[in-house]
């Protein structure tokens, strides 16, 4: 019937790995003995254990299903004639594979589940695979694939164990390869490891073996068409009203912001939160790795740096693109990330005209964030006495926002810190406003309040000449009962 895409010799099938069978961490429960009673039991990140419903039952079977038809149409298709054929056609074929394939196990399926089960299998042959379905799931923040049988998902801040899985690791490369082969790139022993942005946004990075040792390992983080905003982020609790006004403050009188923070801690999401408070009127050039800004201003210009390509060519640094952006007339430059060389010309911008200009850099404390600067300087093979290399990052950056991800999973702005200038050879800073964490509840959730440190801002005058006169009530510290 489908002898066009179908193989002509089929393979004897190797014994199939269900999905069920993924390790899980879960396995694994905390064990206590009484000689180590003083320490707490071991907390295993369980994978989620929904409710057992029909719903769900329906699911694991059509799941079941899915796992072996997919092998079988793997199996069965002959993909290289794929590549010509029409969407229709497909469909159609794979229809009628899978007609074949159930009739043959004396699977019985009702119209609904074959439809959806149809459409899984394309999304096997044309799409991303097990992939797509969590790409497609707006609750999904991040996927995360160790090896063909794990893969992890992030939901609302938590990381759960998915009951999604690769048929093997050659599987999981072919679903790579798709991915990096569509933006030029490739992936194998001799490169291995490569970032991408797919289609939809989301940003893409993986590594395959023998780097990544048990198994491709594969990190996602999902384009969110609707990124959070200042008022989302006070309403989930992530930094209060006040700080949102001191930090409107800050980025409407320009100055130098510095979104500081660990991987996944919300940088990305802050620094574009931010980014609202600057005037329509203004000319905001941003520069990214991968694109995942989303301004709502009308004059923006958007670039991404770029690799080199296979060849070792072609490669258009930040730091290229920075240099560049300055001959383009920008009132502010957004840089995505500074982690390089770039960050010479990142300060150098914020101390020549471009102030209001901001940027993320992966550190856990301002002060910490500062002896980054300070690193990147070094590293990038400018040999300028300490003191200089202080004075240059002091009088560039003004406010220092810290995000963090907690513990519970849940992103704070965790503190907020002005440079106000150099003692010495040391700049001083001053915290404006921290998370106080005062506990922890017993399902581990934690307990803690936002509070002013009771020092009023340095910048208090520049504010209220801007018009943003802030009460200073916003500075006094918040003093909690009990
Ligand atoms: N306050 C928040 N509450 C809930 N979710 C948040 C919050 N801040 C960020 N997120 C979500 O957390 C995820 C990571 O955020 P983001 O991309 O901003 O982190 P990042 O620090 O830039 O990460 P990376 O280091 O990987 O660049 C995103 O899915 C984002 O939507
Ligand atoms: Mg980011």
């Amino acid at each position: 019937m489908f002898s066009k895409y179908k193989k002509q010799a089929s393979k004897p099938k190797a014994a199939p790995a269900p999905a069920a069978a993924a390790p899980s961490p879960a396995a694994a429960a905390p064990t206590q003995s009484a000689s180590t009673s003083l320490r707490r039991p071991i907390a295993r990140l369980a994978a989620e254990v929904g409710s057992q419903d029909k719903e769900r039952k329906r699911k694991e079977r059509m799941n079941e299903i899915k796992v072996q038809l997919h092998r079988e149409l793997l199996d069965n298709l002959n993909l290289a004639a794929l590549e010509n054929a029409t969407e229709k056609e497909l469909r159609n074929e794979i229809s009628a594979i899978a007609t074949e394939i159930l009739e043959e196990k004396s699977i019985v399926l009702n119209r609904e589940d074959r439809q959806q089960l149809n459409k899984e299998l394309y999304d096997e042959v044309k799409g991303l695979g097990p992939l797509e379905a969590l790409l497609q799931d707006e609750t999904v923040s991040d996927i995360l694939v160790n090896g063909p049988h794990q893969i992890f998902i992030e939901r609302d801040g938590k990381l759960q164990l998915s009951n999604i899985a690769f048929k093997d690791e050659k599987h999981l490369m072919r679903i790579i390869d798709k991915i990096v082969s569509a933006v030029g790139r490739r992936v194998d022993e001799s490169n291995p490891y490569v970032d991408a942005r797919l289609q939809d946004g989301s940003r893409f990075n993986a590594m395959v073996p023998p780097v990544a040792v048990d198994g491709s390992l594969v990190s996602i983080r999902k384009f969110k068409k609707d990124k959070l905003a200042i008022d989302d982020l006070v309403e989930f609790g992530a930094f209060t009203e006040e700080m949102a006004a001191y930090l409107q403050a800050a980025v409407s009188t320009r100055l130098n912001v510095i979104v500081s923070g660990g991987t996944g801690s919300g940088k990305t999401t802050t620094l574009n939160a931010l980014s609202s408070f600057i005037d329509n009127a203004e000319r905001i050039l941003t520069i990214e790795d991968t694109a995942e800004l989303q301004l709502q201003q009308t004059h923006v210009g958007r670039m991404e740096s770029r690799p080199p390509n296979v060849e070792g060519k072609g490669e258009v640094s930040p730091r290229d693109c920075l240099k560049n952006a300055l001959r383009m007339r920008p009132d502010r430059i957004i840089v995505g990330e500074t982690r390089g060389e770039e960050v010479i010309d990142m300060l150098q911008a914020m101390n020549t005209g471009h102030d209001g200009s901001m940027t993320t850099i992966h550190a856990n404390s301002a002060r910490d964030g500062i002896s980054r600067l300070e690193n990147m300087i070094a590293m990038a093979g400018i040999e300028m006495p300490i003191k200089a290399v202080r004075s240059q990052i002091s009088s560039a950056v003004n406010v220092i926002v810290q995000a963090s991800r907690l513990q519970d999973g849940s992103r704070r702005m965790t503190s907020i810190t002005e440079i106000t200038g150099m003692e010495g050879d040391v700049i001083s800073m001053q915290e404006i406003f921290r998370f106080q964490r005062v506990g922890l509840t017993p399902d581990n959730k934690i307990i803690g309040h936002f509070t002013a440190t009771g020092v009023r801002s340095h910048y208090s005058e520049r504010f209220r000449l801007w018009g943003y006169d802030l009460p200073p009530s916003i500075y006094e510290p918040t003093v909690m009962e009990g």
